[in-house]
């Protein structure tokens, strides 16, 4: 079948749904791929790429609509683009069907298939046709650097000759995709990080990506994401009031604030108010991805970039992934030929449209004349929510003292236990074997003991460079070829001087591999 792409006709709009890398990839499933004549140009794509790629370009969108049986594009269809639908085509794009609902009832009475990238459900095995998440991933990371862009420090702390420069604080409210992704690159640059989100189960992986989650010091029943498709529930009014609370109190210290909160086809909750705002230092910078549902920060302006009357930059641009066309194009375009990839499965040329599909039938709204929207619940269980887990009760300076005796005492009773076990076993070995063995025993045991307490102490993370120190020491090979070196024998002399060139390597090699690794943890 011929997959076409058209230009997309919103002006600021920069990404394309076909590179010519996914055209390559279309046409092992059997299709060709035709695209409108500049198409790709904001992304970086040039048609004579494209041309390249087996691709036929041809010079605008009516041409594209007539001759494809599949439209790929990037934004919603406008309604002149609705137009141009016949029977039996299918559109896939983003469409946003809960509230562009005329729109698909006009495509579902043209007869057109409409497959919704945004209505993907969000199950493991529809990970890779996950445009939403794709794009998100793009616009978490922009927002850091665009928070950067118009910061005037650097994130990360640095002592240079000309003065001491403290690391910026940044807080992200909302872990989803775009959190995960900005949590990421503003450690990455050295800011000090903190993260905040209702659904207590992502602070395991806040934390393992070197920031810290905001804990309240409120009970919730957690909210099963797994239950709500993978995303949020709304939080009760009083939860809203503590988490408020304590972003009052993190204002006047945070230099960045990065809100992605957002529960799907609701408004977006405003949770960094005008008094907040008004807390922040001079300079400080807030960039709102939820500008497009009305903004976490009471004072955004969507598509804009204000500076308040207290210095606060505050970005609401609502264009990150179209800001970064290449990349994004190239996602979007890999989640469109992975949606093609199921929609083909003889890999013949030839769409199945497997309503049977929870996949398949989660992103289709419009379906052989009918508007096939809100989809069933998919069967399998959206990705799973981790269990909650419970933040560490705080104890009181007494109740730590008396856990910290008590550990003591347990743990010096089981060490008494296993030294009186072990003289026993000694004991009775003693009863019947030689005293040569005894002595060799004795040391073996010994050693044993000395190295299992050695390592035992050492973090899982830091085992590899203590490998290659032990490797290092271990080389006693080396000794035993010095000793040969001086021997009269040609043979045993080569012989000798190769066990110390190998030798010298482990030890040498040894010794930088540790250096290198332990430079790795060490915190700058
Ligand atoms: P997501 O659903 O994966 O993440 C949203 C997160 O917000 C969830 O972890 C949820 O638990 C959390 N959340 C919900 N209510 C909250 C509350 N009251 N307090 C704290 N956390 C709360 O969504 P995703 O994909 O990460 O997108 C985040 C936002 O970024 C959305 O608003 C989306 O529209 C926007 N976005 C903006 C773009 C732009 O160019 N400006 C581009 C792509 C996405």
């Amino acid at each position: 079948m011929k997959i076409g792409t058209v230009a997309e006709s919103q002006s600021d709009e920069a990404r394309v749904a076909l590179t010519p890398m996914s055209a390559k990839d279309l046409a092992k499933l059997g299709h060709e791929a035709v695209i409108e004549a500049g198409a790709g140009a904001k992304a970086g794509f040039t048609d004579a790429a494209y041309a390249e790629a087996g691709v036929e370009v041809l010079p605008d969108a009516a041409a594209v609509f007539a001759a494809a049986d599949v439209i790929a594009k990037v934004r919603p269809p406008t309604d002149a683009e609705v137009e141009l639908l016949r029977e039996g085509q299918t559109l896939i794009s983003f469409f946003y069907p809960a509230s562009n609902e005329a729109l698909m009832q006009k495509a579902a009475d043209k007869g057109a298939t409409i497959v919704a990238m945004d209505m993907v459900p969000r199950i493991s095995r529809a990970q890779k046709m996950d445009a939403l998440s794709s794009m998100a991933n793009i616009a978490g990371y922009r927002a850091v650097i665009e928070a950067g862009a118009n910061f005037g420090r650097f994130f990360t702390g640095q002592v240079t000759a000309a003065g001491k420069v403290p690391p910026a604080k940044v807080l992200v409210i909302g872990a989803g995709v775009a959190g995960l992704a900005a949590i990421g690159a503003s450690t990455s640059l050295g800011a000090i990080t903190y993260a905040f989100d209702v659904r207590p189960e992502v602070a395991e992986q806040i934390e393992s990506m070197g920031a810290e989650f905001v804990y309240l010091d409120f009970e919730e029943q957690s909210q099963d994401g797994a239950a709500t498709g993978g995303y949020a529930a709304p939080s009760s009014p009083e939860f809203r009031e503590k988490q408020l609370e304590k972003f009052r109190e993190l204002a006047p210290d945070v230099d960045i604030v990065i809100c992605t909160a957002l529960i799907p086809n609701r408004d977006a909750p405003v949770l960094w108010t005008r008094d907040m705002v008004e807390a922040m230092k001079p300079g400080s910078v807030i960039v709102d991805l939820a500008a497009e549902r009305g903004g976490n920060c009471e004072l955004t302006v969507k598509d804009e970039k204000i500076v308040t009357d207290n210095g606060v930059t505050i970005v609401g641009y609502t264009d990150f992934p179209s800001r970064m066309a290449t990349q994004s194009s190239t996602l979007y375009a890999t989640n469109v030929r992975h949606m093609l990839t199921d929609l083909t499965p003889e890999k013949d040329g030839k769409i199945v449209h497997d309503m049977d599909d929870d996949v398949i039938r989660g992103a289709t709204i419009a379906h052989a004349e009918e508007v096939t929207f809100p989809p069933p619940p998919p069967k399998v269980q959206a990705i799973a929510a981790q269990p909650k887990k419970d933040k560490p009760k705080e104890l009181t300076p007494e109740e730590k003292r008396g856990a910290e005796v008590a550990a003591f005492q347990a743990e010096t009773k089981r060490q008494v236990g296993l030294l009186a076990g072990a003289a026993a076993a000694i004991l009775l070995v003693g009863l019947w074997a030689p005293a040569s063995f005894m002595q060799h025993f004795i040391v073996f045991v010994l050693a044993v003991f000395v190295g299992f307490q050695v390592i035992w102490g050492v973090a899982h993370s830091l085992h590899t460079p203590l490998m290659a120190v032990t490797n290092a020491i271990s080389s006693i090979i080396i000794v035993g070829a010095l000793m040969q070196i001086g021997s009269g024998s040609f043979l045993v002399l080569i012989l000798a001087a190769v066990s110390v060139f190998m030798a010298a390597i482990n030890i040498f090699g040894g010794f930088m591999v540790t250096r290198r690794m332990l430079a790795m943890f060490q915190k700058s």
